[in-house]
């Protein structure tokens, strides 16, 4: 069974990642989205609320080998813990490239046989951040358009400021 991690901070999960779990999911027999516990970040939605969402997009995809958890710690020892055999990131642009490399040389040092695969985001979704939706919902814009309908609701709620 090929299992993989997708990890990041998803605060919140947008239509990218949306995107990059559903042809990650096409790809392994099983995927476990990880959110990442960080105390020295003030996230926007807390560890549980991020699981809830991902868990809600996961359910209002239908998609049937995939779960959202948080970890916290190292990429490589949640990698360890779920028997994976790869992490997945999505790629935008050479920026996140560089990231990703720099990233994939250190989880290579932690767990040598953890493999990295980027998936490139496709043209529809190269723009879509999680910041850019923190700061496009601050000012009332409409985000629609980059966060999963399932959870636009109260990412839009909390997000508002107005
Ligand atoms: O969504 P993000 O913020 O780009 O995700 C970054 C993440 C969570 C993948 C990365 O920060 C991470 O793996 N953190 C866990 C700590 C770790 O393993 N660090 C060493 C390798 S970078």
């Amino acid at each position: 069974m090929k299992i993989a991690v997708m990890p990041g901070s998803f605060d919140p999960f947008t239509k990218g990642h949306e995107d990059i779990l559903k042809r990650a999911c096409e790809l392994f027999d099983f995927v476990y989205v990880g959110v990442l516990i960080n105390k020295n970040k003030h996230c926007a939605f807390s560890e549980s609320e991020r699981v809830s969402q991902i868990n809600k997009v996961i359910y209002a995809n239908n998609i049937k080998n995939a779960a959202a958890e948080s970890f916290c710690g190292l990429l490589a020892e949640f990698a360890k813990e779920k028997g994976a055999c790869a992490t997945v990131r999505g790629i935008r642009t050479i920026n996140d490239f560089s990231a990703e490399l720099s990233m994939f040389e250190l989880n290579s040092k932690l767990c040598e046989q953890l493999e990295t695969v980027c998936l490139f985001a496709k043209t529809q979704f190269l723009c879509v951040s999680s910041s850019a939706v923190r700061e496009i919902a601050a000012f009332s814009g409409d985000i629609k358009d980059f966060v999963p309908d399932v959870i636009y609701k109260e990412v839009m709620e909390r997000l508002c400021k107005r």
